[in-house]
């Protein structure tokens, strides 16, 4: 049984401590919360709670909160640990990992120079065998990884260009935006392909972000030049040959996140959520060598199964297949 800790209990935190739970291989030893409110009162009646820092007890105890120490406590008895944090404390927290010799999942916030591999399990399972610090790249990156990797492996990708369109924040947060305004990244290649090399091999990854006042999903358009020349019916079969991909289509009235959305709740996925990419059947079009399509992706949720194979192949019990195999069996991937 892996041993697994999760430090940080928001939104990808306490998706990853579900889906481990899921899991017959592996357990939750304990996740770690920073402020003793609504959610580590939630998080209480599941998993044993450590506080971020030393100290703060007392806060938790007010609050009719029990802990079980703080999060060096934690650490001390797990084989790895799941780091979802904000962006940015990851990097303050891998001494404290080193330190305790434990090996460390970070997620997309984090920068990729700082971990031993990036990882999608699709794409490049096998590069976190056995490593100690790997990072789960971000959600429009894994979204990004899956339906190309699968495109790549079928008609081989020479160019991907791609446009991304980002929500603004999580439902649960109040704080950040727009609220009424489209906002550009001004950098060219946006973030997100550079971050998409890091997982895969492929010639040319041009990628422009805009953010738009939305907090469901992202949308991509993506472009793909292929080696070999195909048809929209092969890209949709190459698709249905994934778990993680899910062809959705306007004919059965999903023309929105918001119908996708609904989807998953029709589902009975707790919290709503939506682990594969959604690629509208009709977006697919296909000339010569060149194909487009347009893809959802539920920020929320699509890193939470690449989290569980990158246990998998860091502690080195199950290869590429059989893991994918396992999570999606466990977390219902691609039951329709
Ligand atoms: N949200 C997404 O759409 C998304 C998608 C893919 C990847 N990611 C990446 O996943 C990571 C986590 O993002 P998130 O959206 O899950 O963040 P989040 O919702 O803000 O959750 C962060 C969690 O970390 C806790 N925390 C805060 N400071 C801490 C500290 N010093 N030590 C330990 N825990 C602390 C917070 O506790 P309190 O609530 O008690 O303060 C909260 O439970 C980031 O790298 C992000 O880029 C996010």
């Amino acid at each position: 049984m892996i041993k697994v800790g999760i430090n940080g209990y928001g939104t990808i935190g306490r998706r990853v401590a579900d889906a481990v739970r899921a899991q017959s291989d592996m357990t939750v030893v304990g996740v770690v919360k920073n402020k003793p409110d609504y959610v580590a009162i939630e998080a209480s009646k599941m998993y044993r709670v450590f506080c971020a820092s030393k100290g703060s007890e007392k806060a938790f105890e007010d609050a009719g909160i029990e802990t079980h120490g703080d999060v060096e406590s934690l650490v001390d008895d797990v084989d790895i640990i799941v780091d979802a944090t904000p962006e940015g404390q990851g990097q303050k927290n891998l001494d404290m990992y080193k330190k305790n010799g434990k090996k460390v999942i970070f997620q997309g916030g984090e920068p990729s120079n700082m971990v031993e591999a990036s990882f999608n399990a699709y794409s490049n399972y096998v590069d976190a065998w056995g490593k100690d610090v790997v990072r789960v790249v971000s959600c429009n990156t894994t979204a990004m990884a899956r339906t190309v990797s699968a495109v790549s492996k079928a008609f081989g990708a020479m160019k991907v260009d791609a446009t991304i369109i980002r929500r603004a924040t999580d439902p649960n947060d109040s704080k950040k935006g727009p609220i009424n305004a489209v906002e550009p990244s001004l950098s060219f290649p946006s973030h997100h392909g550079p971050d998409l090399k890091t997982v895969m091999e492929i010639g040319q990854v041009n990628t422009v972000a805009v953010k738009v006042p939305t907090t469901l999903m992202h949308v991509h358009t993506i472009k793909i030049t292929t080696e070999k020349s195909l048809s929209q019916e092969d890209v949709t079969g190459v698709f249905k040959g994934y778990n993680r991909i899910l062809c959705v289509s306007g004919k059965l009235g999903i023309t929105s996140t918001a119908q996708i959305m609904d989807m998953a709740r029709e589902r009975g996925r707790k919290r709503g959520d939506l682990f594969e990419i959604a690629v509208w059947k009709e977006s697919i079009h296909a000339e010569g060598n060149t194909f487009r399509y347009i893809q959802a992706v539920h920020q929320e949720s699509d890193v939470i199964p690449e989290n569980i194979d990158a246990i998998r192949s860091m502690m080195q019990s199950m290869e590429r297949d059989e893991s994918i195999k396992e999570t999606d069996r466990s977390m219902k991937l691609g039951v329709n």
